[in-house]
Order: C-alpha cells, then sequence, then structure tokens
C-alpha cells in the first residue's frame, strides 16, 4: 500500500483509513460486535493500517472494540487515531458548550463540547485504557470549544506529545482562524473535516490553508453515510434511531439520484461501485491526505480497501465534476 505523510508530522498513513463511527451502534440503530470486529480484521488485512476513532462512538464502545481487535498485532504497523472534546457524563454538565443531545439505550444523554486541560488529559488515560494500547499516533479535539481558550487545549496536547502518550496532535472541525490561532501555541498535523462530492465547501478555504502551510486533511464521510451508495436512493432501510433519518433530509435526493445515475456507467466501466468510485474520486483530490471511510462489517471494509487500487484518469476526474457541477453555485456551496 502506498503511504502519504500526514502533514508536518512523522505518521504514514494509506489514502484511505478504516472510520469506527457506526460500529459504535449510537446513532447508527446498533451494530452487531462480531462485524465489527471483523470490519476491523479485514480492513487491517487489505492494508488499511489507520483507524479513526473516538470516546463518543458508541460512548466507548468503538475503541474498546478496536482495542480488542488489533491485540496480538504488530501495534508499530497501525495508526490509531482518536480524540477528545465531547463530554457526556453528568459530573460536565455544567462545564463546556451544550451541543446535542445522544440517545443512549434509550435514554437521552446531553453532550458537551469541552476540552479544557484537565479533560483532555483524563480523557486521554481513558482512551489509551480502552484501546489496550501506550501511545495513540494521531489525538484530535473532536469539535471546537469556545468555553476553552484553544492556547490551554494545544498545551494539552503538547504535554501529552513530550510525554511520549501521543505521536501527533489534530483537530477537528476547525476554521482557518482556528487553525491560525492554533498554529501560534502548537504545530498541527491535521485537521479532521467533512468532505465529499455533496459537501465540497473546504475547497475554497481550508484546502488551499492546509496546502500551503503543511497540514494534513482527513476527510470524513466521504460516501455521506451511505447515501453515496445509492441504496437509500430506492427505499429506506434505516432503523428507527438511525441519526440519517434526518441527515440524509439536508440533501435534494432526486439531485443526489441523477448525479449517481450519471456515474454508473462510469463506474461499470471501471469494474467497481458506486461507493469505490466516490471514495477514489475523494482520494484523488488536491490536499486530501486520507480519506476516512465507515464500514460496518468485513463485506463494506473490504470493498472500500479496494478502492485505494482504483486509479481515475484525468479525464474520469474532469468527467466526474462535469457531473458534479449542476449541484453547487460559484462560490462552491451546494444549490
Ligand atoms: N470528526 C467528526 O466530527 C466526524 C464526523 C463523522 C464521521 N467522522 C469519522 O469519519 C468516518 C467516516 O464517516 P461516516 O462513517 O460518518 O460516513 P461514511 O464513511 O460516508 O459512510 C459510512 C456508512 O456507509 C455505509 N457503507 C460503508 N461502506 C459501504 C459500501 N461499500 N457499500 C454500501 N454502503 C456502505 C455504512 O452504513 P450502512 O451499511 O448502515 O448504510 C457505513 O456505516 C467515521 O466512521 C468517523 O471515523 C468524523
Amino acid at each position: 500500500m502506498k503511504l502519504r505523510t500526514l502533514g508536518s508530522s512523522s505518521i504514514k498513513v494509506p489514502a484511505l483509513t478504516y472510520g469506527s463511527f457506526a460500529i459504535g451502534g449510537t446513532m447508527w440503530g446498533g451494530n452487531e460486535k462480531k462485524d465489527s470486529i471483523q470490519a476491523i480484521h479485514a480492513s487491517l488485512e487489505e492494508g488499511i493500517t489507520s483507524i479513526d476513532t473516538a470516546p463518543f462512538y458508541g460512548f466507548g464502545l468503538s475503541e474498546e472494540m478496536i482495542g480488542e481487535a488489533i491485540q496480538g498485532r504488530d501495534r508499530s504497523k497501525i495508526q490509531l487515531f482518536t480524540k477528545f472534546g465531547l463530554v457526556w457524563d453528568g459530573s460536565n454538565q455544567q462545564r463546556g458548550k451544550f451541543f446535542f443531545n445522544a440517545d443512549q439505550a434509550g435514554t437521552s444523554v446531553p453532550v458537551y463540547k469541552y476540552a479544557a486541560k484537565a479533560q483532555v488529559i483524563k480523557e486521554v488515560e481513558e482512551s489509551l485504557q480502552r484501546l489496550q494500547t501506550d501511545y495513540i499516533d494521531l489525538l484530535q479535539l473532536h469539535w471546537p470549544d469556545s468555553s476553552t481558550p484553544i492556547s490551554e487545549t494545544m498545551e494539552a496536547m503538547e504535554l501529552l506529545i513530550q510525554q511520549g502518550k501521543i505521536r501527533a496532535a489534530g483537530v477537528s472541525n476547525y476554521s482557518v482562524s482556528q487553525l491560525e490561532e492554533a498554529s501560534r501555541t502548537l504545530d498541527l498535523a491535521s485537521n479532521q473535516v467533512s468532505y465529499s462530492l455533496l459537501n465540497r465547501s473546504i475547497e475554497s478555504d481550508l484546502i488551499p490553508y492546509a496546502q500551503h502551510n503543511n497540514l494534513g486533511i482527513i476527510a470524513y464521510s466521504p460516501m455521506e453515510r451511505g447515501l453515496l451508495s445509492g441504496k437509500y436512493l430506492n427505499n429506506n432501510r434505516l432503523k428507527p434511531d438511525d441519526h440519517r433519518h434526518g441527515y440524509f433530509a439536508q440533501f435534494d435526493l432526486e439531485k443526489v439520484k441523477s448525479l449517481l445515475e450519471n456515474l454508473t456507467s462510469l463506474a461499470l466501466d471501471k469494474k467497481s461501485s458506486l461507493s469505490q468510485l466516490v471514495l477514489r474520486w475523494t482520494m484523488q483530490q488536491p490536499g486530501i491526505t486520507t480519506v476516512l471511510a465507515g464500514a460496518r462489517n468485513a463485506a463494506q471494509a473490504l470493498e472500500n480497501a479496494q478502492a485505494t487500487r482504483l486509479d481515475l484518469s484525468s479525464e474520469e476526474l474532469t468527467f466526474i465534476q462535469s457531473q458534479v457541477k449542476p449541484l453547487y453555485n460559484s462560490e462552491n456551496e451546494a444549490v
């Protein structure tokens, strides 16, 4: 597998990283543990050695399953990315900024954005335990926390680097101005942001900033949480507690359907699925270091991993671009 360097760090990653949000089950209608572990194993066996997770995914379950799945494997050949700064335990309810209510086994649990120094240190110790490891390759602030000075959060990550608990520090969902402020305290490796054929807003600001400042871009939700596989456009197989009932509603589904119909002949020519075509397009975009692809089971993980072997020519990229163009205005905003 050809590897890419994550920003200014020494971390080398494949163009595709395994994303473990859905296997946590929360917000995704649950998942079978056996399928989750098999998805991780299938990814590793196909050369997808980097894994992205977060304490919030399944309220610790995603990290725990990853910890279990990597036991007995060469840790130095795996890159673990996790996060901090989304807090759901009752004791923190007076701190940080309220974000949203999540469903935990039928109970509504308030989730806060909170990234004070003591919180960062505490969460890393918990993640190390759940992941059954003594270091994290990339630690990321999950969402900006406006109640904590950016410098305080960055100082906490700097300390963790010095202590050898994390190899590199990153952020997620940061704007250019937040990155500029953070860079006054710490040299960040990456920013993890949403990016897909249907959501290209980062092309106008974050991508140029990242290219100019040698910052890695980790693209999340490249298949728009399964929508760009095409399978949800014909019939809705979502469980009642799946957040995608609301998530998919932000898109003009008729336009998405016609886009995917227009891409089908290219997918057939390339002997690929629509998901693979979409993933490979994302991997080949300028400034994108690695693309996070979520998978609930081994079959999805295998299919996604194999997208790294696809190659889209410049003519094919131009063709995709021409099909996507009607979805955006001249400011690159989705219409
Ligand atoms: N930093 C953040 O704020 C943030 C936010 C979101 C995600 N992320 C990260 O990014 C990762 C990827 O994003 P995501 O999981 O939200 O969305 P995604 O990768 O766009 O979509 C993943 C979902 O699509 C479906 N799928 C996957 N492979 C498929 C295939 N080959 N064919 C058909 N369907 C397939 C699966 O769900 P079904 O089978 O149920 O349809 C899967 O759970 C996450 O796992 C997480 O690590 C980060």
